[in-house]
């Protein structure tokens, strides 16, 4: 069985006083500050683990929050007060965790990089400005007086009116601004953010403001994690998120660590995993994605002397929802299966969802015109956040998809301990996400929209993609000869793939599954139309492809335009094969 080292523990603090100036807190062990150097933790000793199954069973259901406890939460916690390089973490925010219990340590997974990591100086040192009445001669945090922005002001629209149209027009819209001092003014008694906090240095972790929100937003949508210690770090967005987290658990060139993925995988993550020397072996797929059949024998087979002397994977990266590039979505059960597929064998989840929330009915299934935000919520194909009774998860959300790309702004949530060795790093990577980002963001989704606004911004969302979804394949019906193109309807994202019969090419016997790929390529753009090929997503580069793939997305182009690209990719198919 697996026997575990708990070097530390950490409450969640309900109904917690929301001054994070002036709050004195003490993690629940020794009497110690929460905030004291972690870096003791990261070396606890080796956890020694065999294949045995644990036998906590995972819950049946997400467990969600409501938007009327969020609002009894606030209100009993009152304003936020978060100045300049504010501390703070997910557990002054979260609902009460009493019950459950802590997530497992993970140290054997780390890499000897993060474990090096220690607090940020200047990072600790700012949390003394919480100090009533102290002159900081410390840190080289700029005089906001020399922010040569004294204001910022939006145009957004007002929800459940997202029409661009009336939006731009100004009928529908509203001009919101935010200033340099409103969370000091008294003419704004409500405001919790401004500029001159937000455009400072903050702490790598982001800002209070929108931790709350995050956080929030995790209980409400996702549902908690049934372990006690979670917590969320805001990120410069997923790709950054990516890299540090495999960073943090795989290294490349001492252990020669191998990470497990889709075998059609977001070339992001391949190419970000290269060059830090990290194998990676891409489980076989079906239309739900990943198989846990073939993830357990990928496992249960490996041979450290068959595989360059490489140990047996320990990390798997998956983008469970409307996958990039293949649209797979996993179902609930695959999900579970997966799950306990990686209890078994001690892996670690990374769980990339940009597209969680654009997840969609089969074509022509009528969405029912009055839906709620809870019937969405319900709707969705639970998070592997939601049964993660291990803590073995680490979730990355974005809000490129769902928002704006260039806000360059996501979050993590996972473990107290991988979210802090997380943090250490960001502080000497990024410091965190954008102020900018931060502020914009945190007025239009927590000040103006709410959480009930960003949820129905999220159905609008989900609902244009639906249309644009069934607008591509009605195209490809109309377009592609059925003879030697298929596809499943994505049930998420932005993402459709398109398999072609390869071995009925009239060159097949002498032209590889690469050359015919690349001649079918080749015609599309001199047709005009630019498709993404199956071979950049292929996660063993090194293994013969199995099969000829297309990914064609339906984010970009207008609905005429995306008919017209397919009649042009369904020509450059008929031509390749004389058809
Ligand atoms: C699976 C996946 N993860 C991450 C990203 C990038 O996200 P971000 O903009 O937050 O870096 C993308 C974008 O295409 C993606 O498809």
């Amino acid at each position: 069985m697996l026997s575990t080292v708990r070097a530390g523990t950490r409450r969640g603090i309900s109904g917690l006083g929301n001054h994070i100036g002036r709050a004195t807190r003490r993690s629940s062990v020794g009497g110690q500050s929460q905030f004291r150097s972690s870096s003791s933790e990261a070396v606890a000793p080796a956890v020694h683990f065999s294949a045995a199954p644990d036998t906590v069973p995972i819950p049946e259901k997400p467990q969600r929050i409501t938007i009327s406890e969020i609002k009894e939460r606030r209100a009993r916690a009152g304003r936020l007060v978060a100045p300049t390089a504010a501390p703070s973490d997910a557990d002054m925010f979260k609902g009460s965790t009493t019950g459950k219990p802590k997530a497992k340590r993970w140290d054997h997974h780390l890499t000897h990089e993060s474990t090096l990591r220690a607090p940020c100086k200047l990072k600790q040192a700012a949390r003394h400005l919480k100090q009533p009445g102290i002159i900081s001669l410390g840190g080289g945090l700029p005089c906001p007086e020399y922010f040569p922005i004294s204001s910022l002001s939006l145009h957004i629209p007002i929800p459940p009116n997202f029409s661009e149209s009336d939006t731009l027009s100004g009928g529908g819209g509203e001009t919101v601004t935010i200033g340099k001092y409103d969370a000091a003014s008294t003419n704004q008694p409500a405001a919790e953010y401004d500029l001159s906090i937000a455009l400072n240095y903050g702490q790598a972790t982001g800002s209070a403001q929108l931790t709350r929100f995050v956080t929030e937003h995790v209980e409400l949508a996702l549902g908690a994690p049934p372990y006690a210690d979670w917590g969320v770090c805001l990120t410069p967005g997923s790709t950054a998120a990516l890299e540090q987290t495999l960073r943090m658990l795989c290294d490349g060139v001492g252990r020669r660590d191998t990470l497990l993925t889709e075998e059609f995988a977001f070339s992001t993550a391949l190419e970000t995993a290269a060059p830090l020397g990290v194998g990676v072996v891409g489980v076989p797929m079906d239309g739900e994605g990943i198989l846990p059949r073939e993830m357990e024998r990928i496992l249960a087979e490996w041979k450290p002397e068959e595989r360059g002397g490489r140990r047996r994977p320990h990390v798997l990266y998956t983008v469970p929802s409307g996958q990039n590039p293949t649209g797979a979505t996993q179902g609930v059960e695959r999900r579970r299966e997966v799950y306990e597929v990686a209890r078994r064998w001690d892996v670690i989840i990374m769980e990339d969802e940009p597209y969680y929330y654009l997840q969609m009915g089969q074509p022509g299934e009528q969405q029912k015109a009055s839906r709620g935000v809870e019937e969405f919520l319900e709707g969705l194909i639970p998070s592997y956040l939601s049964m993660d009774v291990d803590g073995r998860v680490v979730r990355m959300d974005s809000f490129s998809k769902v928002v704006v790309p260039g806000s360059r702004l996501g979050w993590i949530t996972a473990s107290a301990q991988l979210v802090e060795r997380f943090v250490r790093h960001a502080e000497v990577a990024n410091q965190g996400p954008s102020g900018f980002s931060q502020v914009i963001l945190h007025k239009l989704l927590d000040e103006r929209w709410g959480h009930e606004g960003y949820l129905r911004w999220l159905m609008h969302l989900s609902e244009e993609y639906t249309r644009r979804r069934d607008v591509m394949v009605a195209a490809c019906s109309e377009f592609l000869p059925k003879e030697v193109v298929s596809w499943n309807p994505p049930r998420a994202g932005m993402f459709h793939w398109l398999k072609v019969r390869h071995e009925l090419h009239p060159d097949a016997t002498s032209k590889s599954i690469l050359e015919i790929e690349e001649e079918i390529f080749n015609r599309c753009i001199a047709k005009g139309v630019l498709v993404a090929r199956g071979a950049w997503f292929r996660a063993d580069q090194d293994k013969p492809p199995s099969g000829l793939y297309f990914r064609t997305t339906f984010a970009a182009a207008t609905p005429d335009n995306m008919r017209e690209a397919i009649r042009r990719l369904g020509e450059a198919i008929r031509e390749s094969f004389h058809l």
